[in-house]
């Protein structure tokens, strides 16, 4: 088995009374493409923030390639962020009066002169290339979700987070979208993402299902 990458301990989260995620207890290895599912509600996205550092859990650990987030202080989490994690959103969060490339570029961590070539060839690597000077509202939805991949693969990051992908996307631009996650694994990089699609899920190596903040089971899928 390959190494372990995120794996969280008896991870909660409790907003007020609520109760959005309850003893979540799981571990994804290197280089595995996994699905989260479940009703809306179930803890998803509570799960991918915890995971991203984008929030903090009101009990258990998470670990991401052997750190623990949490333990670092506030620089070292965001170069720790920047460093391991790639995210996609649903809702694009591309910045509207900024081009392809300069959106791409905004995300880069380390600032050097060659910057505008890595930027342009991870908008190449999302088949691009002859898009970069446009602004989101020039660009298509599957267009405008593929300058959020370049954006989150600029850093190099080994693990991509994707919180539906699709959501906003018609069918067509949804398996564009699906291949170029499927190719980013293919190429060694650890995917997690939530989805809604039975179909798409059935596409990953495995897939967890969420209910009620409780892990509920999960199914290796047949690839
Ligand atoms: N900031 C918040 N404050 C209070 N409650 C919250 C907050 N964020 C999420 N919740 C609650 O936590 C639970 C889990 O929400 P979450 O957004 O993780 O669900 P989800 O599985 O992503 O749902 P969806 O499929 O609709 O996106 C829900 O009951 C939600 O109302
Ligand atoms: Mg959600």
């Amino acid at each position: 088995m390959q190494n372990i990458v995120i794996e969280t301990q008896h991870l909660c989260k409790k907003f007020g009374q609520i109760t959005a995620l309850d003893d979540i207890n799981i571990q994804i290895h290197q280089g595995e493409f996994v699905a989260i599912m479940g009703a809306s509600g179930s803890g998803k996205t509570t799960l991918m923030n915890i995971l991203t550092g984008l929030d903090t859990a009101t009990a258990g650990n998470v670990i991401l390639d052997g750190v623990d987030a949490a333990q670092l202080d506030e620089v070292g989490r965001q170069r720790f962020r920047a460093e391991k994690i790639g995210l996609v959103f649903q809702q694009f969060h591309l910045i509207p009066y900024l081009t392809a490339l300069e959106n791409v570029m905004l995300a880069q961590h380390y600032h050097s002169i060659t910057d505008e070539q890595a930027a342009k060839a991870v908008l190449e690597q999302v088949g691009l290339a002859h898009r970069i000077h446009h602004r989101p509202n020039q660009l298509s939805g599957g267009e405008q979700q593929r300058v959020c991949i370049a954006r989150a693969l600029v850093n190099q990051p080994p693990v991509i987070f994707a919180d539906e992908p699709t959501g906003n996307l018609d069918e067509k631009n949804e398996q564009l979208v699906l291949e170029l996650l499927k190719d980013l694994n293919q190429q060694g990089r650890t995917i997690v993402m939530v989805t809604h699609n039975p179909e798409l899920s059935q596409l990953t190596d495995r897939t967890i299902f969420l209910q009620h903040g409780k892990f509920l089971r999960e199914t290796r899928n047949e690839i």
